[in-house]
């Protein structure tokens, strides 16, 4: 799909939504659910080994495709100057850490996943891209994002390199470990924190009871005035709607056969999620677009959420 068609809003959101309430075949996706009736849930370890058996299961890289619409979302990843830290939430195999590393060669990009390897193809693919800033620029570290907080190395760079040396931990596994002896985020040299998280198709796929506190972390580990890029499922999206019955484990909320899961978030749960964690918000909408599937000649109607929110300035 091209970038350019990522922008276009080919449907009102509404009109789906009103379509979708008077269609009697989709009712279940609308039934308030009753959270005891749920055999889905799971210690929060269990979440993430879904996760990384699902990696596991497709390590070839199947999944990979180049988000090259990203920087067109989210121009601040092109123009930030030098020196600007990001890091991706769940990166999985890359997809989105690619981009960005393109984008902007003053970008340094921490990634991190559950799953390690995830991970390893995401070097995998950095490597193969064949460009040697990259390899400097990107650091990829384990990290369950749903049960601890972001290691301290991440808040400041003049700690970390205090404490670390010169050198980043590049090896995959030792840099998703706590690291002991790192100054705390409050000593009085750091300010603390990155330039952007972008969180990109993560957020749905932990529980909803988890996303405040994850999203809490996400917002601790931001400089004042940095900005964390969202992109997720849509509530009514075409892949909400293919669920069976059978599939849903809460309001808006499914399991894959594989225990993956996945949410639809509508603006109202964005919104209340992300102020609730101390956020404003700069941009929130839906991204309404037809794409045509060639083999089936189906049009299919897909409903993503586009949000840009910021940590308050000092
Ligand atoms: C749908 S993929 C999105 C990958 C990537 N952000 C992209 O743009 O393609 C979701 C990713 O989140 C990771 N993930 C799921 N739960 C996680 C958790 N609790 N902590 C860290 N990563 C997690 C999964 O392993 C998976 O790679």
């Amino acid at each position: 799909m091209e970038a350019e068609e990522y922008f276009s809003k080919d449907f009102e959101w509404e009109d789906l939504k009103s379509e979708i309430e008077n269609d009697p075949s989709f009712q279940y996706h609308l039934l308030p659910f009753d959270p005891s009736s749920s055999s889905a849930i799971r210690p929060p370890e269990e979440e993430s080994n879904a996760w990384r058996k699902f990696h596991s299961r497709h390590y070839t890289g199947k999944f990979f495709k180049e988000r090259r619409y990203l920087l067109k979302e989210f121009p601040e990843l092109v123009s930030c100057g030098k020196g600007s830290r990001v890091l991706e939430v769940g990166c999985g195999n890359g997809s989105t850490a690619l981009p960005i590393l393109r984008g902007n060669e003053n970008v340094t990009l921490y990634a991190c996943d559950c799953s390690s390897e995830a991970l390893e193809y995401a070097r995998e693919m950095v490597d193969a891209s064949n460009v040697a800033s990259f390899q400097h620029r990107f650091h990829p570290f384990v990290f369950d994002f749903s049960l601890s907080s972001f290691p301290d190395w991440l808040f400041c760079s003049p700690c970390r390199k205090t404490s670390l040396g010169q050198s980043f931990p590049s090896d995959i596994k030792e840099a998703g470990r706590t690291l002991t002896g790192v100054p705390s985020k409050e000593t009085s040299c750091c300010l603390g924190g990155l330039d952007f998280v972008t969180l990109i198709f993560t957020l749905s796929a932990i529980p909803l009871h988890m996303m405040p506190s994850a999203l809490m972390k996400c917002f601790s580990v931001l400089k004042p005035g940095g900005f964390l890029l969202f992109r997720d499922y849509g509530l009514f999206d075409m892949t909400m709607l293919r669920f069976e019955l059978d599939k849903r484990v809460g309001f808006c909320e499914y399991m894959r056969s594989d225990g993956t899961r996945s949410y639809f978030f509508s603006l109202e749960t964005v919104r209340d999620l992300f102020v609730r964690a101390g956020f404003i918000e700069v941009e929130l909408d839906y991204c309404c677009i037809k794409s045509l599937n060639r083999k089936k000649g189906k049009s299919m109607r897909r409903v993503w959420v586009h949000g840009k929110f910021q940590k308050p300035p000092l």
